[in-house]
């Protein structure tokens, strides 16, 4: 379980460090005098239950008795491993597995997106590489898709459980009706947003160029429903990503799958296909490892551009129409960032990605028991990126600045050190100390924990040390 908070030792040293003011925001004292506790403070992002629901529990218990054969527990023991095994491919190496049977993602800085993605012939080719990818791809049969989800289920849903716990937090108001799942693989993203807003989903539309998996998914829904819940009436599969983007859904998510694909080039077609019909949020989830970041931060530069460059285009003119609710649900294509960034500028673990310095955050999890020996509660690193759109949905944006904490605190005795992401775009250590700081402040900072949003304005006094140190590292 330490290994979750392994980067907690390694200091923070790559900036100038400041002595810091803070101001707690609006009416926060008021609350914490009338009995609130620290803990419980309004920028809490921490979930305590991320296990799996009963039902989902018994579902795929059934499944794993279904498909286990005797390789079963080396086939799930080797996906379990094979996401730690995803790297970065440098410039000219091919993205195919290599000797060492490790995967490579393959990034093109130079790739110009804003043309790409306006080039009608370019959507075209997109669309023909899927479909012949499709035939090319060997794709996990049933036993394997099984093992998948006995390797991945509970971590998946931990994630996704966290991530979606993230959005309740920030927009309470936000009931989707309709959710968008793109490589929607055994279905996590139905379970864990069917857990939040059961009483809002109308539909849910799930793609996955893997009929297996969609069956799977199928299976597990069959298994771990009871058929009053007519939930399966509400779910649709298809095996490709349509490029009409009429209906826009509400949520939309891809969770894990970005690194499926082999380029920059495919991955931007399905982020701004995504967020052409994201009428709500669109929730972009990855692992914790440098891959992961990348792919994740590929995507935010994009979506941000492009928005960038809509904001600069002169309003269009409102087509006059009897259906003004799909108009005004697809009118606005530009958007800011919900989570975890308190800012759209560039993310500043980017300046530092050389040092092996990259934004994720962590979960705990019980895992299925396949049979292997001590199933003991784990960690997942993950790393993601809500982004909202504007028009629609009237967002209260009132934790919007809030500055986030980006890595695990050091509470020490009489005093506590947080790294927090603030919304001018820079990270910072801050530094609280019981006999200095307000009595609020100290032990909001001291019980405040990685991933949570702290309740106050934080301000440079003065210069104190300058630290510049080479060797920081952050666990992979
Ligand atoms: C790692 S799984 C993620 C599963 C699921 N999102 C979850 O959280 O459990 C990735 C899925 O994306 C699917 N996938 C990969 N490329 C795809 C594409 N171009 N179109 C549709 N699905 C794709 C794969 O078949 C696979 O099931």
């Amino acid at each position: 379980m330490n290994s979750l908070f392994k980067s907690f030792d390694n200091i923070w040293r790559l900036s100038i460090r400041y002595k810091h003011d803070f101001t707690l925001k609006e009416n926060l004292a008021e609350i914490f005098e009338n009995g609130t506790k620290y803990r419980n403070q309004p920028g809490t992002r921490r979930l305590f239950a991320g296990n799996l629901p009963f039902k989902l529990q018994f579902a795929a218990t059934s499944v794993i008795n279904k498909y286990r054969n005797k390789n079963f527990r080396r086939n799930v023991h080797e996906i379990e491993n094979d996401f730690l095994r995803i790297f970065v491919a440098r410039e000219n190496e091919s993205s195919a597995n290599d000797s060492n049977n490790t995967k490579k993602i393959k990034v093109d800085e130079s790739f110009n997106y804003e043309t790409a993605v306006k080039d009608r012939e370019f959507k075209r080719e997109m669309q023909q590489q899927q479909r012949t990818l499709y035939f090319q791809k060997e794709f996990y049969n049933n036993h394997e898709c099984a093992s998948y989800m006995a390797a991945r289920l509970p971590a998946n849903y931990a994630v996704l459980s966290r991530v979606m716990n993230e959005i309740r937090n920030e927009e309470p108001d936000f009931h989707p009706s309709s959710v968008f799942d793109f490589g929607s693989g055994i279905g996590t993203t139905i379970w864990a947003a069917d857990h939040y807003w059961n009483d809002s989903i109308r539909e849910y539309f799930c793609v996955d160029m893997n009929e297996n998996m969609n069956q799977l998914s199928r299976e597990l829904l069959h298994r771990g429903t009871s058929n009053d819940d007519h939930i399966s009436n509400r779910i649709f599969y298809r095996q490709f990503l349509p490029a009409k983007h009429i209906p826009s859904y509400d949520l939309v998510v891809s969770a894990f799958s970005l690194l499926e694909m082999e380029d920059t080039r495919s991955r931007l077609y399905v982020i701004e296909n995504l967020w052409q019909k994201t009428s709500g949020c669109l929730v972009l989830i990855e692992h914790g490892s440098k891959a992961g970041y990348t792919a994740l931060m590929e995507a935010r530069n994009f979506l941000l551009q492009i928005n960038r460059q809509i904001r600069m285009e002169p309003e269009p003119l409102r087509p006059q129409s009897d259906e003004t609710e799909i108009v005004d649900r697809l009118s606005s294509t530009s958007g800011s960032i919900m989570a975890p960034c308190p800012h759209d500028f560039v993310c500043p673990r980017q300046s530092t990605l050389h040092k092996k310095s990259y934004c994720n955050f962590g979960v705990y999890y019980q895992p299925l028991d396949y049979g292997q020996p001590n199933p003991r509660i784990k960690s997942e690193k993950f790393t993601f990126l809500i982004m909202k759109k504007h028009g629609h949905f009237q967002w209260k944006e009132e934790q919007k600045n809030w500055a986030k904490i980006i890595e695990p605190v050091a509470a020490r005795a009489g005093h506590a050190i947080c790294r927090i992401c603030d919304n001018d775009g820079m990270l910072k250590q801050i530094i609280v100390s019981k006999s200095k700081s307000d009595r609020h402040v100290y032990k909001c900072i001291k019980s405040a924990r990685w991933g949570d949003k702290i309740p106050m304005d934080v301000h440079e006094c003065s210069t104190a040390t300058k630290t510049t140190d080479d060797d920081d590292s952050m666990d992979e």
